[in-house]
């Protein structure tokens, strides 16, 4: 795994961002697709994105995805599509066309399938499943990523894309981008910021399957790591 280490999370961020911009300058007639992590990590991301990024990003070019969901409403403060629209996507040009947003609201089980359905349709498609640009994770201080949770491995060889998952800290059901259609991906892109990632990053860096997080940190092909110092040296 390909590290990049930086002083300050907002650093971290831009970075990442102009990471991804170049990966659409290099390719100009290239429609991208993207799946994004929701949690609070992206969130600054999005607002730097929004207010130095806005005129410089070629959002027509852009497909938009997510890697997990709580299943919660749109407008609810939990909502990963509601908080990236609130952030970033009411903010700057990019077509509404072009965002595939899961439905919290749905019934767990059917979103699941609706989404996997849907990601099967409108991603290019190569050798039977759909690949995606870039998938952006997080981690959890427990190892988690997208939504699968220690003890939910399984869900790290479903070869269903998406699956409902429970978050174990407060028992609500989350619709998760499964490990097959992660390992699918062109890149896997880790963002983890502050000192309470510092053992996951470690995990990430040194230890192997000990989670989720570290699992694909180890397995994927093709994966890159924008993380600060704070989380990089324990
Ligand atoms: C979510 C995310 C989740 C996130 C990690 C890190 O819906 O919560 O997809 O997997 O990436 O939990 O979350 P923080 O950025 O809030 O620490």
């Amino acid at each position: 795994m390909k590290s990049y280490i930086y002083q300050t999370s907002m650093e971290t961020a831009r970075a990442l961002i102009e990471h991804l911009l170049a990966m659409m300058d290099n390719e100009q007639d290239k429609t991208f697709y993207f799946a994004f992590s929701g949690g609070s990590t992206p969130s600054l991301m999005f607002e730097i994105w929004a207010h130095e990024y806005k005129e410089v990003t070629p959002w027509e070019r852009m497909r938009i995805y997510w890697v997990d969901e709580r299943c919660v409403p749109a407008e609810s403060y939990e909502s990963n599509y509601g908080t990236m629209c609130r952030l970033l996507l009411t903010k700057v040009e990019m077509p509404v066309e072009y965002v595939y947003p899961i439905n919290g609201a749905n019934r767990p089980k059917e979103e699941a399938k609706r989404y996997s359905s849907l990601v099967c349709s409108t991603v290019p498609v190569e050798e039977e499943f759909p690949v995606f640009d870039v998938v952006l994770l997080g981690a959890g201080s427990d190892g988690h990523t997208s939504s699968i949770f220690p003890g939910q491995e399984y869900l790290l060889t479903s070869f269903h894309p998406y699956e409902v998952s429970v978050n174990p800290y407060n028992k609500r059901k989350r619709i998760a981008m499964t490990g097959c259609l992660m390992f699918a991906a062109r890149k896997i892109i880790f963002l983890v910021i502050g000192r309470d990632k510092a053992n996951v990053v470690y995990d990430m860096l040194h230890s192997g399957d000990t989670g989720p997080a570290a699992y694909v940190a180890h397995h994927a092909e093709c994966v890159e790591l924008f993380t600060d110092e704070q989380a990089y040296f324990r």
